[in-house]
């Protein structure tokens, strides 16, 4: 017999990349959901947005920032940003030894177990709208009708803090009349912006839709990953949240702290190779 038993610990960090301050909402929900873990975060802000770029050019932002999170020791990926998961999260996946999530895959599985008439309506960049890839996913769990509307002009709404304003409803409800008229019962916050526009869509549209923001669904899914893989941390290790970003420290860290909800300190710039 063997004595030597395998850790069911390990206190290496999570690496978690957006194209810029979004993401930091699913980090937001991690730390919460998981506080022993410590967390790397990387914000793309030299590349910001990635929502109107093409797949390719995704896919090799992604694996650079992958690249430099292994250097880091991560022990699991999380791509927070809806574009990227949509694009590279398959890439990613087949070339990268650790873990590597979505948040795809976590917002369409609880759509799937909220809406009760399987009409879905779904909001994200064109990227993520054009790569189908909610439907795909909704569809691989059960047959469902989904509707999808790309909405360009939320992310730029939301950076400059229009959250509460009469533009944002506008907006709003020009972006939701075509959705509205399919009878969605849920509708899913297919963008890391727009979790912040939670209240301004429920003033907007009917209060029989379900929003889902995929932040906690996507939180629960990773501590089911490393549960299962014997990776989770313990109160041992000395948890540390680090932000890297591409560009601008100094405004990711003003603007980055209304997405984490939470003050944000020392943001190191980095080029990546
Ligand atoms: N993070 C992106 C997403 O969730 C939104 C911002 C961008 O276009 O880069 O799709």
């Amino acid at each position: 017999m063997h004595n030597k038993r395998k850790s069911k610990i390990n206190n290496n960090p999570i690496g978690i990349f957006d194209s810029g301050f979004g993401g930091l909402t699913i980090m937001s929900a991690m730390n919460k959901a998981l506080p022993l873990e410590s967390l790397i975060y990387f914000g793309d802000t030299a590349h910001v947005p990635y929502g109107t770029k093409s797949k390719n050019i995704v896919i090799k932002f992604s694996r650079e920032i992958a690249s430099f999170l292994i250097k880091k020791k991560v022990k699991l990926i999380i791509i927070a940003c809806n574009t990227a998961s949509a694009f590279a999260l398959s890439a990613l996946k087949k070339t990268l030894k650790i873990p590597v999530v979505g948040v795809i895959e976590p917002g369409s599985k609880e759509a799937v177990l909220v809406s009760k008439n399987k009409r879905i309506g779904v909001i994200g960049t064109e990227g993520t709208v054009k790569s189908k890839s909610y439907p795909k996913e909704i569809n691989k769990i059960l047959k469902a009708d989904v509707y999808q509307q790309a909405c360009p002009l939320f992310v730029p709404l939301v950076e400059e803090g229009f959250i509460d304003s009469e533009i944002t409803d506008s907006v709003i409800k020009k972006y939701m009349k075509p959705l509205l008229s399919k009878k969605i019962d849920t509708l899913i916050l297919g963008c890391t912006h727009y979790p912040l526009l939670k209240k301004a869509l429920e003033k907007n549209i009917s209060s029989s839709i379900t929003l889902i923001d995929s932040t906690k669904a996507t939180a629960l899914e990773v501590k089911n990953i490393l549960d299962q893989k014997s990776l989770l941390a313990d109160s041992k290790g000395k948890k540390f949240l680090r932000f890297y970003v591409s560009d601008n420290p100094v405004k990711f860290q003003t603007i980055g702290s209304r997405f984490f909800y939470k003050k944000i300190f020392g943001v190191k710039k980095i080029e990546l190779e």
